[in-house]
Protein backbone atom coordinates (compact mmCIF):
# COMPACT_ATOMS: atom_id res chain seq x y z
CA UNK A 1 0.00 0.00 0.00
CA UNK A 2 1.24 3.27 -0.86
CA UNK A 3 2.57 6.26 2.23
CA UNK A 4 -0.41 7.78 3.64
CA UNK A 5 -0.38 11.74 2.36
CA UNK A 6 0.31 14.20 4.28
CA UNK A 7 -3.01 15.66 5.13
CA UNK A 8 -6.49 13.82 3.64
CA UNK A 9 -7.06 14.49 -0.28
CA UNK A 10 -9.85 14.42 -2.22
CA UNK A 11 -10.75 11.00 -4.03
CA UNK A 12 -12.48 11.37 -7.58
CA UNK A 13 -14.20 7.89 -8.85
CA UNK A 14 -14.74 8.22 -12.41
CA UNK A 15 -17.06 6.03 -14.12
CA UNK A 16 -17.76 4.53 -17.57
CA UNK A 17 -20.00 7.78 -18.74
CA UNK A 18 -19.49 10.26 -22.07
CA UNK A 19 -22.11 12.42 -20.43
CA UNK A 20 -20.58 15.09 -18.39
CA UNK A 21 -16.71 13.63 -18.97
CA UNK A 22 -15.21 16.33 -20.14
CA UNK A 23 -16.13 18.78 -17.98
CA UNK A 24 -15.60 16.45 -15.28
CA UNK A 25 -11.90 15.74 -16.39
CA UNK A 26 -11.38 19.69 -16.57
CA UNK A 27 -12.40 20.07 -12.88
CA UNK A 28 -9.79 16.95 -12.14
CA UNK A 29 -7.29 19.33 -13.69
CA UNK A 30 -7.40 22.27 -11.70
CA UNK A 31 -7.55 20.19 -8.59
CA UNK A 32 -4.27 20.34 -6.19
CA UNK A 33 -4.43 17.16 -4.20
CA UNK A 34 -7.08 14.32 -5.61
CA UNK A 35 -6.73 11.06 -6.13
CA UNK A 36 -8.31 8.98 -9.21
CA UNK A 37 -10.54 5.77 -9.09
CA UNK A 38 -11.10 4.38 -12.22
CA UNK A 39 -14.19 2.02 -12.87
CA UNK A 40 -13.08 -0.77 -15.22
CA UNK A 41 -15.58 1.27 -18.26
CA UNK A 42 -14.73 4.31 -16.78
CA UNK A 43 -10.90 4.08 -18.23
CA UNK A 44 -11.94 2.26 -21.46
CA UNK A 45 -14.43 5.48 -21.76
CA UNK A 46 -11.63 7.58 -21.31
CA UNK A 47 -9.45 6.49 -23.85
CA UNK A 48 -12.55 6.29 -26.12
CA UNK A 49 -12.67 9.83 -25.88
CA UNK A 50 -8.55 10.43 -26.24
CA UNK A 51 -7.64 10.72 -23.06
CA UNK A 52 -4.86 8.48 -21.18
CA UNK A 53 -6.31 7.99 -17.68
CA UNK A 54 -2.85 8.27 -16.19
CA UNK A 55 -2.30 12.19 -17.33
CA UNK A 56 -5.56 13.87 -15.95
CA UNK A 57 -3.98 15.39 -13.19
CA UNK A 58 0.13 14.67 -12.84
CA UNK A 59 -0.21 15.04 -8.88
CA UNK A 60 -2.72 12.19 -8.61
CA UNK A 61 -2.24 8.75 -7.63
CA UNK A 62 -4.53 6.45 -9.50
CA UNK A 63 -6.03 3.46 -8.62
CA UNK A 64 -7.85 1.10 -11.46
CA UNK A 65 -10.27 -1.68 -11.44
CA UNK A 66 -8.26 -5.09 -11.23
CA UNK A 67 -8.77 -6.82 -7.95
CA UNK A 68 -12.01 -8.27 -6.75
CA UNK A 69 -11.74 -7.20 -2.96
CA UNK A 70 -10.96 -3.67 -4.22
CA UNK A 71 -7.94 -3.01 -2.06
CA UNK A 72 -7.47 0.97 -1.79
CA UNK A 73 -10.77 0.72 0.03
CA UNK A 74 -7.80 0.21 2.99
CA UNK A 75 -7.12 3.88 1.85
CA UNK A 76 -10.56 5.06 3.20
CA UNK A 77 -10.09 3.34 6.45
CA UNK A 78 -6.38 4.99 7.11
CA UNK A 79 -8.16 8.19 6.66
CA UNK A 80 -6.33 9.12 3.33
CA UNK A 81 -9.53 10.86 2.11
CA UNK A 82 -11.65 13.52 3.34
CA UNK A 83 -14.38 13.12 0.58
CA UNK A 84 -15.32 11.05 -2.60
CA UNK A 85 -16.63 12.43 -5.65
CA UNK A 86 -18.41 10.31 -8.04
CA UNK A 87 -18.37 11.98 -11.56
CA UNK A 88 -19.56 11.29 -13.48
CA UNK A 89 -21.83 8.18 -12.19
CA UNK A 90 -23.19 6.20 -14.76
CA UNK A 91 -26.64 4.73 -14.58
CA UNK A 92 -25.38 1.47 -14.06
CA UNK A 93 -23.26 2.56 -10.92
CA UNK A 94 -26.15 4.47 -9.51
CA UNK A 95 -28.20 1.58 -9.64
CA UNK A 96 -25.49 -0.50 -7.63
CA UNK A 97 -24.75 2.57 -5.29
CA UNK A 98 -28.87 2.69 -4.30
CA UNK A 99 -28.79 -1.05 -3.86
CA UNK A 100 -26.29 -1.20 -1.23
CA UNK A 101 -24.30 -3.27 -3.88
CA UNK A 102 -20.17 -3.58 -3.94
CA UNK A 103 -18.89 -5.57 -6.58
CA UNK A 104 -16.50 -2.76 -8.00
CA UNK A 105 -13.89 0.18 -7.30
CA UNK A 106 -16.34 2.33 -7.73
CA UNK A 107 -19.17 0.90 -5.69
CA UNK A 108 -16.46 -0.34 -2.99
CA UNK A 109 -15.38 3.23 -2.66
CA UNK A 110 -18.84 4.61 -2.47
CA UNK A 111 -19.57 1.94 0.56
CA UNK A 112 -16.83 2.21 2.20
CA UNK A 113 -16.53 6.07 2.49
CA UNK A 114 -20.70 5.81 3.79
CA UNK A 115 -19.54 3.50 6.39
CA UNK A 116 -16.35 5.82 7.10
CA UNK A 117 -18.69 8.69 7.53
CA UNK A 118 -16.70 10.76 4.62
CA UNK A 119 -19.18 12.58 2.36
CA UNK A 120 -19.90 12.18 -0.91
CA UNK A 121 -20.81 13.93 -3.78
CA UNK A 122 -22.56 11.97 -6.85
CA UNK A 123 -22.84 13.87 -10.31
CA UNK A 124 -25.09 11.31 -11.90
CA UNK A 125 -25.82 11.34 -15.71
CA UNK A 126 -29.35 10.35 -15.46
CA UNK A 127 -31.06 13.58 -13.79
CA UNK A 128 -33.13 15.25 -16.95
CA UNK A 129 -35.92 13.74 -18.79
CA UNK A 130 -34.07 14.50 -22.20
CA UNK A 131 -30.36 14.98 -22.74
CA UNK A 132 -27.99 15.54 -25.97
CA UNK A 133 -24.82 13.49 -25.02
CA UNK A 134 -21.48 13.51 -26.61
CA UNK A 135 -20.91 10.10 -27.99
CA UNK A 136 -17.21 9.94 -29.32
CA UNK A 137 -18.20 10.81 -32.62
CA UNK A 138 -21.17 13.01 -32.87
CA UNK A 139 -23.95 14.12 -30.41
CA UNK A 140 -26.69 12.06 -29.67
CA UNK A 141 -30.13 12.77 -27.81
CA UNK A 142 -31.19 10.30 -25.14
CA UNK A 143 -34.42 9.97 -22.67
CA UNK A 144 -33.02 8.27 -19.26
CA UNK A 145 -35.87 5.56 -18.01
CA UNK A 146 -37.97 5.89 -15.69
CA UNK A 147 -35.69 3.47 -13.57
CA UNK A 148 -32.90 5.58 -14.06
CA UNK A 149 -34.18 8.52 -13.08
CA UNK A 150 -35.78 6.82 -9.51
CA UNK A 151 -31.98 5.53 -8.64
CA UNK A 152 -30.88 9.30 -8.82
CA UNK A 153 -33.64 10.52 -7.34
CA UNK A 154 -33.15 7.57 -3.95
CA UNK A 155 -29.66 8.44 -3.92
CA UNK A 156 -30.29 12.18 -2.91
CA UNK A 157 -32.19 10.27 0.38
CA UNK A 158 -28.81 8.42 1.06
CA UNK A 159 -26.81 9.47 4.39
CA UNK A 160 -23.46 11.55 4.04
CA UNK A 161 -24.26 11.74 0.04
CA UNK A 162 -24.85 14.92 -2.05
CA UNK A 163 -26.60 14.21 -5.52
CA UNK A 164 -25.82 17.18 -7.57
CA UNK A 165 -27.73 18.18 -11.12
CA UNK A 166 -24.70 19.41 -13.82
CA UNK A 167 -20.99 20.15 -13.38
CA UNK A 168 -21.89 23.69 -12.31
CA UNK A 169 -23.17 22.48 -9.39
CA UNK A 170 -20.66 19.90 -8.68
CA UNK A 171 -18.12 22.50 -8.65
CA UNK A 172 -19.82 24.56 -6.53
CA UNK A 173 -20.54 21.50 -4.07
CA UNK A 174 -16.64 20.84 -4.40
CA UNK A 175 -15.46 24.28 -3.53
CA UNK A 176 -18.09 24.40 -0.65
CA UNK A 177 -16.79 21.10 0.43
CA UNK A 178 -12.84 22.34 0.53
CA UNK A 179 -13.48 25.42 2.10
CA UNK A 180 -15.22 23.36 5.25
CA UNK A 181 -12.12 21.52 5.49
CA UNK A 182 -9.58 23.81 5.02
CA UNK A 183 -11.73 26.80 7.52
C1 LIG B 1 -18.56 5.75 -25.53
C2 LIG B 1 -19.46 5.34 -24.38
C3 LIG B 1 -20.14 6.30 -23.68
C4 LIG B 1 -21.00 5.93 -22.62
N1 LIG B 1 -21.68 6.90 -21.97
C5 LIG B 1 -22.51 6.56 -20.97
C6 LIG B 1 -23.25 7.58 -20.29
O1 LIG B 1 -23.17 8.78 -20.59
N2 LIG B 1 -24.07 7.21 -19.27
C7 LIG B 1 -24.18 5.89 -18.89
O2 LIG B 1 -24.93 5.62 -17.95
N3 LIG B 1 -23.50 4.90 -19.53
C8 LIG B 1 -22.68 5.21 -20.55
N4 LIG B 1 -21.98 4.23 -21.20
C9 LIG B 1 -22.19 2.82 -20.81
C10 LIG B 1 -21.36 2.42 -19.59
O3 LIG B 1 -19.97 2.62 -19.82
C11 LIG B 1 -21.66 0.95 -19.22
O4 LIG B 1 -22.99 0.86 -18.75
C12 LIG B 1 -20.71 0.38 -18.20
O5 LIG B 1 -21.08 -0.97 -17.95
C13 LIG B 1 -20.74 1.17 -16.91
O6 LIG B 1 -19.86 0.60 -15.97
P1 LIG B 1 -19.44 1.42 -14.66
O7 LIG B 1 -20.71 1.93 -14.07
O8 LIG B 1 -18.81 0.38 -13.78
O9 LIG B 1 -18.49 2.46 -15.06
C14 LIG B 1 -21.13 4.56 -22.26
C15 LIG B 1 -20.42 3.60 -22.98
C16 LIG B 1 -19.60 3.98 -24.04
C17 LIG B 1 -18.87 2.90 -24.80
Amino acid sequence: MQSAPERPRLAWAVTGSGHYLEECLDIVRELDEVDLFYSRAGEEVLRMYGHDPKEINSKSRVYRDRAASAPPVGLFYRGDYHTLVVAPATSNTVAKMVLGLSDSLVTNVYAQAGKCRIPSIVLACDTEQEIDTPAPDRTVRLWPRQVDLAHTHKLRSFEATTVVENPERLLVAIKLRLAEINK
